[in-house]
Order: structure tokens, then C-alpha cells, then sequence
């Protein structure tokens, strides 16, 4: 399962994606307002901080097939061919998506609510399909179950369409998720920060860091010996 980050925050970003084993950065218009920023002023900033290869998914708000086309356009031209252009899984968005893959447009299905969905936006050429994991669990259904039906829906029909498994409240979630063996997850930094922050993990790596200073020096390192 790739790892990728859901946000827009610079900071955020460089500091994840220095530290962990990310594919790429993944927004949505909801997102880029919280940056307060032109939207591709910060999205050029995010495509120069991952590098030309990593994936940036960035996503079109039009209402008609016509718009979503034009802003695919766009957004492609901007940013780069390892963009997705975030299409809502939608009578419009389907319209889109089938265009899309025509011209060879990595696209990513979002707003994915059910399985119905992306069985359609798998059918129309999206590479990626995007169930709102935790968004589901708050309507009172199973979010994990849901991303999991599709990635059977995909891989029992020999489709090449991947989950890409948004909106994690925990880390939980998306380890159910790796377990399972789903495309990708794309997570916020603050879930990101919380996968390994565990008391028992601190406190075994501070004792094998106090036994060393007792065996040598304080402050010593294997590299000093
Ligand atoms: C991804 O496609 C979605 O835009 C995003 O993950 C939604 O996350 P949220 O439910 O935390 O807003």
C-alpha cells in the first residue's frame, strides 16, 4: 500500500515527507483554502518540494464534463504528468473521466461514498478511486468495509483501477487498510505523526540509550567507538 499526504501545509508536507516513505501529496479544494493561498501558487510550491515523479492529485471543481476537461487541462499543464486530476465520481464526472482516459489524464475518482461509484469510475478509466473512509464511518456505515468491497470489486473483475483510501481518523483505519493489501492510503499529517507514537516505543529506545552512556561516555555514540 503506498502512503501519501493529504494536505497543503508546506511545512507539514516537507517535514512528512523528509521523514517517512511517501509516494506523493493529494488535496482537495476544501484543503487549499485552509492554505489561504492562490490555489496554484501552493500547488507549485508542493510540485517543487516532492520533484517532478512524485504524485500530485489536485482536483476539479467544475460542474459539466466541458469544465472538468478544461481544468484538467489546466491543472496538467501546470503541475506536471505525474498529476491525477480529482474527479467526484459523479453522472458529469464519469462523462469526464472517459474523455480523460482518451487523452492519457491520470485520473482519481473522489467522493466516493459507495461501491457503485467506483465500479463506474474504475469502468471509465480512473486509475485511482478515493472511498471517504472515515466520512463513512460518520454516516453510521463501515468505511474500512467499504474501501475493502471495492478493492474486490477491482480485482475480481480484472480492473486495473487501485483504491486510494481517504478521510483517516486514526491509524487504525489505515493499517486495516495495509493488511488488506489496498493501492494506497492518502493520510493527514497529524494521523501521519501518530502511527508510532507509543510510550513503550519511546521508552525502549531511551533505555538502550542510557545502558550505552553507562557502558562509555554520557552523550556517547557507536560512533565515537
Ligand atoms: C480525499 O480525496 C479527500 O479529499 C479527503 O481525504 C477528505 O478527507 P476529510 O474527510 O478528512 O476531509
Amino acid at each position: 500500500m503506498k502512503l501519501l499526504i493529504d494536505d497543503a501545509d508546506i511545512a507539514a508536507i516537507e517535514e512528512i515527507y523528509g521523514t517517512y516513505p511517501i509516494e506523493g501529496v493529494t488535496t482537495n479544494p476544501s484543503i487549499l483554502k485552509k492554505s489561504g493561498r492562490p490555489p496554484f501558487e501552493v500547488l507549485r510550491d508542493i510540485r517543487s518540494l516532492i520533484g517532478p515523479a512524485a504524485q500530485l492529485h489536485v482536483q476539479a471543481v467544475a460542474s459539466t464534463a466541458e469544465g472538468i476537461l478544461e481544468e484538467a487541462h489546466r491543472i496538467t499543464q501546470e503541475l506536471g504528468p505525474a498529476t491525477f486530476v480529482k474527479v467526484p465520481a459523479v453522472p458529469q464526472g464519469f462523462k469526464a473521466m472517459k474523455r480523460l482516459r482518451q487523452e492519457g489524464i491520470a485520473v482519481t475518482a473522489t467522493a466516493v461514498y459507495t461501491p457503485m461509484q467506483a465500479y463506474l469510475a474504475g469502468q471509465c478509466g480512473a486509475a485511482y478511486c478515493a472511498p471517504y473512509v472515515n466520512r463513512i464511518d460518520n454516516m453510521g456505515y463501515d468505511g474500512v468495509q467499504v474501501a475493502k468491497d471495492i478493492h474486490d470489486i477491482f480485482t475480481k473483475n480484472n480492473m486495473a483501477c487501485q483504491v486510494l483510501a481517504a478521510s483517516f481518523k486514526n491509524s487504525q483505519q489505515v493499517l486495516e487498510l495495509c493488511r488488506y493489501g489496498v493501492g494506497a492510503a492518502t493520510v493527514s499529517p497529524d494521523v501521519i505523526r501518530g502511527f508510532v507514537q507509543n510510550p513503550a516505543i519511546d521508552a525502549a529506545v531511551a533505555a538502550f540509550a542510557a545502558d550505552f552512556e553507562t557502558l562509555t561516555a554520557p552523550g556517547a555514540t557507536m560512533a565515537q567507538y
